[in-house]
């Protein structure tokens, strides 16, 4: 993927500094290069020595290094790179990124440069959190900067929060999307997806029903990743807080049976995400007038019926009519691995995503969640991050099976 592609990776102060090493590996099993700088911070967490080895080029520290200077200038530096990564970036280097400061060779560089940049930021979830960093981050995804993670997680600290830098796996997905978009058409242009999101309302009389907490944050957030993918997609949602994604045709039902019907005639499709909680029975006696809780003395009995299983009857369609990745969540409390893996084996899908929504998570409603990944070749743990860290790893792994 990332064959004749030169990558600059800058890495400031941090302990993730020693997982940034990772990613060098990453990017040259992809066929790339990487030219290394280390701000003197760095320095103090990993050696230039690994670094240089790891790279199989000096990794360069210092402005007034005559020698390179001579030999390669800071600006030829940046310029000479397809691709500048910041991995990790630190509070302090994107705070002199994002005012135009250079008094290192990394800012120098940075600010040298017409050569896009992506950063990693890593730091204390206080730091991350902070109005000034909050200040920093926008304008520098106002002026172009490509922002990966942070996830959110333990940190080396002792607290916990978003700041952790994100998987060198998850920044070497976020360059090869880079390189794919900027390759011209995008990566899931032409592709058709079907995003199923929020909850489902299954009514008792004219005003009541059976629901869930499902916000759709989680569902929105995928398909506006999947549509800046250059995806056409159809988001079939039900009555749900978040549910109006950028750039895609949003169908609004309110029962299960009704997103049922509507993820059938939105097909054919090359995609289908059932990210929605969808309410497994429905009321088959539900009364068309209001009931008075004086009517007859005692509570209405409710008889119940199973709802079709939507992302159970998307799998099982025939090839021809079935999308070619059929994709499942799989909300469970307790137990995760072995009730996820149960519900892969049953549900009949390509990938499920499985994340744990025990009340005391907060994943309903909250804006992070803890994924583990499943396939056909076993399953892998993304650790905790953003719901939308979740949708753009998601939309870059599907942009990846396309190409
Ligand atoms: N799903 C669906 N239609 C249903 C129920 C679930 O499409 N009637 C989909 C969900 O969108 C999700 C996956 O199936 O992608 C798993 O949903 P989940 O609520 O975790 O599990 P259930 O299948 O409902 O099973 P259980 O409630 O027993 O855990």
């Amino acid at each position: 993927m990332l064959h004749g592609r030169h990558i600059l990776l800058i890495m400031s102060g941090g302990i993730a500094a020693y997982k940034a090493q990772l990613l060098i590996r990453l990017i040259q099993r992809a066929g790339g290069t990487v030219q290394a700088i280390l701000t003197e911070s760095a320095t103090e967490f990993v050696s230039p020595l690994t670094v240089s080895a790891l790279s199989g080029r000096p990794a360069l520290t210092e402005l007034f290094d005559l020698t390179q200077e001579s030999e390669i200038g800071h600006i030829e530096l940046s310029r000479s790179a397809d691709l500048i990564v910041v991995a990790p970036a630190t509070a302090n280097l994107l705070a002199k990124l994002a005012h135009g400061l250079a008094d290192d060779l990394a800012s120098t560089c940075l600010l040298a440069t017409d050569t896009p940049i992506m950063a990693a930021p890593a730091m204390n979830v206080r730091m991350w959190e902070a109005a000034a960093t909050r200040r920093n981050m926008t304008v520098l995804r106002d002026d172009g900067v490509i922002v990966v993670g942070p996830d959110e997680g333990d940190m080396a600290c002792g607290e916990y929060g978003p700041g952790r830098m994100a998987e060198p796996e998850a920044i070497l997905e976020a360059i090869e999307a880079h390189f794919q978009g900027a390759d011209g058409a995008k990566p899931l242009a032409g592709r058709h997806v079907i995003v199923t999101s929020g909850p489902t309302r299954e009514p008792i009389d004219p005003v009541r029903y059976i629901s869930n907490a499902s916000s759709g944050k989680q569902g929105t957030a995928i398909a506006e990743a999947l549509a800046a993918q250059g995806a056409r997609v159809s988001f079939v949602t039900g009555p749900a807080e978040y549910a109006n994604p950028r750039g895609c045709e949003v169908i609004r039902v309110t029962t299960a049976r009704e997103m049922d019907a509507a993820v059938g005639a939105a097909l054919p499709a090359d995609v289908a995400v059932f990210c929605a909680a969808v309410a497994d029975w429905h009321v088959t006696n539900p009364a068309q007038i209001k009931i008075k809780k004086d009517s007859g003395g005692n509570p209405p009995l409710l008889d119940f019926a199973p709802n079709p299983d939507i992302l159970k009857r998307i799998a099982a369609l025939e090839p021809g009519g079935r999308p070619e990745l059929v994709i499942g969540f799989a909300a469970e409390t307790g137990d995760l691995e072995a009730r996820a893996r149960e519900k892969f084996a049953a549900k009949g899908c390509d990938w499920l995503l499985a994340n744990d929504v025990s009340a005391e998570r907060g994943v309903f409603g909250g804006d992070a969640t803890e994924i583990v990944f499943f396939d056909a070749s076993g399953h892998t743990s993304w650790g905790a991050m953003a719901k939308t860290a979740v949708a753009q790893r998601l939309a870059q792994k599907i942009a990846a099976h396309f190409r």
